[in-house]
């Protein structure tokens, strides 16, 4: 029985939260395998639109089970305070699992977050400051982690709090010249979220291959996208963590033996959040075009307008590679519906040569110039489709080309922002 791995192909915010969603409908188990709560995820069940950070998306649906993985980092305040907000709007949390290796996010993290990038004149990362790259840097640092393992042992907690937090409010003194953080406030308020959390505390690698050695649906939804990833982003401009499909393994405790799918989400046009390179974006000038209308392209998490640009073929073609897509989800079809002309990159120039393989080096790619290809508009309303052949030509001309261009086939193609506005052309599960 499937185990199912959506993972997000550009720079995040692609919709996976809408696929995850509808996906999870059919699931038993939602994982969320790595990143925090710099995440955001839109879903909108019928004239209701949910928000979210943390949660896995298929806690919309009563009676699954959803699992913050251990390659997640967890502010457990923000938690408590998502799972509250669901709660108020009639939301069944208690399937909500968490893993006991999962990594704390502290007080001083979001701090040091924000202190490190106000402290730099270049090389900003145009970070969301929810303190996730400075909890993944504990984390390898090994000395100053916290994990929810400890958390639950009232005496470990201490002894690695006033451990921890004496280097803490050195770094914050010393370099930054701010005060000190309180360790007995910070106490209490980790003591109360660990009685408030302590019975979704668990081993959630037993539950996630229990479930698949039942034949029972998991799904694993990647939060931020491909070319945020550590390792296979557009780094340094990228997140702490690995949202390629291989980081469901690692952040889940789940073998590669036990994948069958990866479902790719890529959106019909390009966007990216934050800083670094982003070879087909738009002029402020023509940005508006994606941007404001059906676009609606402005960030979950910190609700900074998001840059827009064409859809890349190069980067399409690269995280197919890089997360072994087996099933191509196209999403935002339906904001292209007013364009007379549609621009789509098939390869970048450079220096008189052409590459088609996305460059290591963020030089190289800064001297890249994307070819276009000029294709006509389809002018008309695509948000009733329901197979592709209800389609415009050209809106199908459109998809064909990016199936080609990231050689994987189209399985579904998003036409809205509602559940029932979704083609499928190919089931999933
Ligand atoms: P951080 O993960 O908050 O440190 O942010 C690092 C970079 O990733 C910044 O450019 C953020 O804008 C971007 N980023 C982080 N999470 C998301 C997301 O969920 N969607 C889109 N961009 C994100
Ligand atoms: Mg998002």
């Amino acid at each position: 029985m499937p185990s199912v791995v959506v993972v997000g192909l550009q720079w995040g915010d692609e919709g996976k939260g809408k696929i995850t969603d509808f996906l999870a409908s059919q699931a038993d188990m939602v994982v969320r395998y790595q990143g925090g709560n710099n995440a955001g995820h839109t879903v909108v069940v019928g004239e209701e639109e949910f928000k979210l950070h943390l949660i896995p998306s298929g806690v919309l649906y009563s009676g699954k089970i959803c699992i913050l993985g251990n390659g997640v980092v967890i502010n457990p305040g923000v938690l408590l305070k998502e799972m509250a907000d669901l709660q108020s709007r009639g939301i069944d949390t208690s399937g909500i699992r968490i893993s006991d290796r999962a990594h704390l996010i502290m007080p001083y993290h979001p701090v040091l977050d924000q202190l490190d990038e106000c402290s730099r004149t270049v090389g900003k990362i145009g970070t969301t400051g929810r303190g996730i790259g400075p909890a993944y840097v504990d984390k390898y640092a090994r000395y100053d982690a916290i994990r929810f393992v400890d958390l639950l042992d009232p005496d470990t907690f201490e002894e690695r709090l006033s451990q921890v937090l004496g280097m803490k409010n050195n770094l914050l003194d010393k370099v930054y010249g701010q005060a000190g953080l309180d360790p007995q406030k910070i106490k209490e308020e980790y003591f109360q979220f660990a009685a408030e959390l302590r019975p979704m505390v668990t081993d959630t690698s037993v539950l996630i291959n229990d479930a698949i050695k039942k034949g029972q649906k998991v799904l694993f939804e990647g939060a931020q996208g491909t070319l945020l990833d550590i390792d296979h982003g557009t780094f340094p401009f990228v997140s702490s963590s690995s949202p390629a499909a291989g980081g469901a393994c690692i952040g889940s405790g789940v073998g590669p033996t036990k994948i069958n799918k990866v479902v790719g989400i890529i959106k019909a046009y390009s966007t990216r959040v934050g800083e670094g390179p982003f070879p087909t974006e738009l002029p402020d000038n023509l940005v508006s075009l994606l941007r404001d209308g059906r676009g609606r392209e402005y960030g979950v998490t910190t609700g900074r307008p998001r840059r827009c640009g064409w859809f890349d073929g190069v980067i399409a073609e690269y995280s197919v590679r890089i997360n072994g897509v087996s099933d191509l989800v196209v999403m935002k079809l339906d904001v292209l519906d007013k364009l007379e002309t549609i621009m789509i990159c098939t390869g970048y120039r450079y220096h008189g040569g052409i590459i088609k393989e996305f460059p290591a080096s963020l030089k190289v790619l800064a001297e890249c110039t994307p070819i276009y290809e000029e294709l006509p508009g389809w002018l008309c309303d695509t948000t009733k489709a329901k197979e592709l052949k209800d389609l415009p030509v050209r809106a199908q001309d459109y998809l064909n080309r990016i199936a080609e261009l990231a050689q994987t086939p189209v399985a579904m193609v998003s036409v809205g922002w509602r559940r029932d506005e979704t083609i499928i052309n190919q089931q999933i599960w």
